[in-house]
């Protein structure tokens, strides 16, 4: 990875209008500009991502992309229509588009739509819930596999895997993972990712750890959790909550 650490924020869709995300964003860029070599990128909702032209120092991307090219697909975006449009990234996915009903096969053809386009993408995976025996590792290791494994040429635009689990994440997170547990699935999706792409390019993808990360608890996921950044949700919508967790990097 060419960064010392990869801080992405989620801004879901917030904020409300064009003019406040364009001053969150000029907010960001004074921070990112005093910051050497950490990567910083904000997942904008997609009307918005016109805004980076300003924004040398920050990536900023999209949460989403269509899995299917151009066409009579009403309500889509296209990766290279994205990418066209200015975006630097995609979350491809997120437990939200999850949860509208993206499938595995949803997220694999976004994958290859995205990697078709030459889109860097960051691949969101998570388990729902936690059982004792382990199950979680295998759901979190069938997303990655089925996600990547038949992408050739997503290796080569795989800009980070996010680990999420799903119970973490948002205002109705039933819990908060610790860094023993981030660092048990990042130990294990590393170890899928050297199954799939052998060691060297395994050891180049980032991996970040998302849900209810904030200023205090972003310090342990960092130094303990086995990762190389963090896809922050609600404490990216400020500049100051989100640069607080950046100057933690
Ligand atoms: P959260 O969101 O930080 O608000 O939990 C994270 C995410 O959904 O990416």
């Amino acid at each position: 990875m060419q960064y010392k650490k990869l801080i992405i924020g989620n801004w879901k869709a917030n904020p409300k209008t064009l003019r406040e995300a364009e001053k969150t964003i000029a907010e960001i860029s004074k921070i990112a500009n005093k910051i050497r070599g950490v990567g910083i990128g904000i997942a904008l909702p997609t009307p918005f991502v016109g805004i980076g032209k300003k924004a040398r120092k920050i990536l900023l991307g999209v949460q989403d992309v269509s899995g299917d090219g151009e066409g009579a697909y009403t309500g889509r975006a296209t990766a290279l229509q994205t990418k066209t449009a200015g975006a630097a990234f995609t979350i491809i996915g997120h437990s939200e588009m999850r949860s509208y009903g993206d499938t595995d096969i949803d997220v694999t053809k976004k994958v290859a739509e995205a990697a078709k386009a030459k889109l860097p993408f960051v691949l969101c995976v998570g388990e729902k819930s936690r059982d004792n025996d382990g199950m979680y590792l295998e759901t979190i290791r069938t997303q990655v596999i089925r996600a990547l494994e038949k992408n050739s040429s997503a290796k080569k635009y795989i800009l980070a895997i996010a680990y999420e689990p799903v119970w973490a994440i948002g205002a109705h997170a039933t819990g908060i993972a610790t860094p023993t547990e981030c660092l048990e699935v990042s130990i294990h999706i590393r170890r899928t990712l050297r199954d799939l792409f052998g060691e060297r390019q395994a050891n180049m993808i980032p991996i970040l750890y998302g849900g209810s990360v904030s200023g205090a608890n972003a310090a342990g996921f960092l130094k303990e959790g086995g990762v190389q950044g963090l896809l922050v949700g609600r404490d990216s919508l400020q500049a100051k909550t989100f640069g607080a967790i950046i100057s933690l990097a």
